[in-house]
């Protein structure tokens, strides 16, 4: 099962400058617990936008792809050059991509599930997610909060 998770402003945003635009400690504790346990991909900038002191994203296999060849990361973190390779070594397991916008740019159409955190602010950033087809995706669960919306999806 192949999941996509992430926070999204009402104008897409998802980043800006390399970080989050938000600080929602409730999205942050939701993250956590859906990824729990499980492996989490990410690319080279995600990885990096991860303070030092905070990876690899505890009791999860953290799994980082960026061309650069050696690239140096902490032991027990797995480093691919390449994102189908990834994908195909974890193809039989849960595996969630956490970020970013390359990366879900090129999972969306492969995804089985999506947990967006629906972010009520417009926001002023430099890195988006792409569209959710709504030909493709249908809402499977809602849950409104005060300032965001963890929402599911699933395929039609
Ligand atoms: N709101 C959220 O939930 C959320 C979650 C995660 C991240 N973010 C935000 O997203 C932004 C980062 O997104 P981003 O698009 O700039 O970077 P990114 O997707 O995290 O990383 C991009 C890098 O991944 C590597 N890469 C991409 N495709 C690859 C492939 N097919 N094979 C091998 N390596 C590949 C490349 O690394 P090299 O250049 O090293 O080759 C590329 O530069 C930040 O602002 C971050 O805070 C937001």
């Amino acid at each position: 099962m192949l999941s996509i998770i992430v926070a999204i402003s009402q104008n897409n945003c998802i980043g800006k400058n390399n970080a989050l635009p938000w600080d929602i400690p409730e999205d942050l504790k939701h993250f956590k617990d859906i990824t729990n346990g499980h492996a989490v991909l990410m690319g080279q900038n995600t990885w990096e936008s991860i303070p030092e002191k905070f990876r690899p994203l505890p009791n999860r296999k953290n799994i980082v792809v960026t061309r650069e060849k050696d690239y140096k990361v902490p032991e027990n973190v797995e480093v691919y050059n390449s994102l189908d390779e990834a994908l195909e070594k974890y193809k039989t397991q849960d595996l969630f991509v956490v970020g970013g916008a390359s990366i879900y740019a090129q999972t969306i159409t492969k995804a089985n599930k999506l947990f967006i955190t629906e972010v009520h602010q417009f926001v002023d950033g430099d890195t988006f997610f792409p569209e959710i087809d709504k030909n493709v995706w249908q809402e499977a669960r809602r849950e409104d909060c005060n300032g965001f919306s963890f929402v599911q999806y699933s395929h039609k």
